[in-house]
């Protein structure tokens, strides 16, 4: 169960792994080899017999017919070995024949000698009592054990040798990433889409709300110019003048968080600097030197370190905080520590998985230690070589 291929079957306990069909569905995948085989022994043998010109002028067109048959034939053959379905690729007609010069030239003949040594080898000795009475009983008793012995390790071999073969046919017939790849850019319009929101929200509230606050908090004051000091409407208005402002406050903060200006101006540096001085936990920073980092891994690292501050105030019932940032060797790296209870779990929330997915876009990576009772270190790590 769960094993899709040949190679995955391998790493299946060996009860299960002997008693699965894997074993025998690579002997009859191997065992196919005869056919290509054979289509080559019939075109030497016809071009053998033709004779040196007409022979040599023989080699396209059989070479035309031939290899597409064989290049269809590999491609339904690897089912057995390697059901996963292949995925469309542009280029197919010219994979397919990729495969079909190399199961021509190397890999029939290889499978056949793999087959004639692992299966070979222990039916023989399993056969020997038979094949050759004239041995005696006691050798042939113990030819005939040895050979039995020998047959799980066969199964091993010939489904390692068939899935390494299945492996090799599929990155020729659908190169790696192929499969991968529209998940990672399904991902990265996700995230272009979900950044593009963040501008539009952010553009709207520094624009909008924002503007209309400052000119409510400034008619408020005016008003209260208007107002003598003892009255009940002042102090009315001064409570509301106090509310406006506190709105404003707010807001100013919420926008930070959507986006920081002081990371767009001053760099990561700055940035990092900035959320931990707001954040209700005492944080140290280590953050000098970083310089300016491109635009993505910039902002990247920072919702890092902002989710992962978040947390430590929310989750962790830490006293302190440590963050760190470095570069080296092109790899930016990021620690967010605290000495809270621990038991943190991307699980749990949508904070951690939703960084994850971010990281994956800028080929970046999120770990996570937290046991219970702590200390919980977050650790990003961002190639930056631009
Ligand atoms: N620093 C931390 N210390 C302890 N627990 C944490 C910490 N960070 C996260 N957690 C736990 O892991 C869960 C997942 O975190 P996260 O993905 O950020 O989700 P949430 O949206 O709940 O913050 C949290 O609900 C919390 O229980
Ligand atoms: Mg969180």
């Amino acid at each position: 169960m769960g094993n899709r291929t040949a190679l995955e079957a391998l790493t299946q306990r060996p009860p299960g792994f002997l008693r699965s069909a894997w074993p025998w569905r690579c002997v009859a995948y191997l065992v196919g080899s005869v056919v290509p085989g054979a289509a080559v022994a019939l075109g030497v043998l016809a071009v053998g017999l033709a004779g040196p010109p007409v022979g040599l002028l023989l080699v396209p067109p059989l070479s035309a017919l031939v290899v597409p048959l064989i290049a269809r034939f590999e491609r339904v053959r690897l089912r057995l070995v390697d059901p996963v379905p292949l995925p469309p690729v542009p280029d197919r007609r010219r994979r397919e024949i990729g495969v079909a010069v190399m199961t021509v030239f190397a890999m029939w003949w290889i499978d056949l000698v793999m087959l004639g040594f692992t299966v070979g080898g222990p039916v023989l000795l399993i056969l020997s009592p038979v094949v050759q009475p004239e041995a005696g009983p006691v050798p042939g008793a113990v030819a005939g054990v040895a050979g039995v012995l020998l047959l799980p390790v066969a199964a091993y071999t010939i489904t390692a040798w068939g899935g390494a073969r299945g492996a090799m046919v599929r990155a020729v017939l659908a190169p790696a990433g192929s499969e991968l790849g529209e998940v990672m850019r399904s991902r990265a319009r996700l995230v272009d889409a979900f950044e593009t929101e963040r501008r539009r929200i952010e553009r709207d509230l520094h624009d909008g709300a924002q503007q209309r606050l400052v000119a409510l908090s400034m008619t408020l004051g005016l008003a209260r110019l208007d107002v003598p000091d003892d009255s009940p409407t002042a102090r009315l208005l001064d409570v509301a003048h106090d509310e406006a402002r506190q709105a404003l406050a707010e807001l100013r903060e919420l926008i930070r968080g959507v986006h920081s200006q002081v990371l767009t101006d001053r760099g990561l540096g700055a940035a990092i600097r900035d959320v931990a001085g707001r954040s209700p936990v005492p944080v140290d920073v280590d953050a000098d030197e970083l310089g300016r980092l491109p635009a993505p891994v910039e902002v990247t690292a920072y919702y890092v370190v902002s989710e992962a501050l978040a947390n430590v105030a929310r989750h962790s019932g830490a006293t302190r905080a440590t963050v760190t940032a470095r570069t080296a060797a092109g790899t930016l790296a990021v620690e967010v520590r605290d000495d809270g209870v621990g038991g943190a779990d991307p699980a749990r929330g949508t904070g951690l998985t939703g960084l994850a997915d971010r990281l994956a876009v800028v080929a970046g990576r999120l770990s996570v230690s937290s046991p219970p009772g702590g200390p919980t270190l977050v650790r990003v790590e961002i190639p930056c070589a631009s």
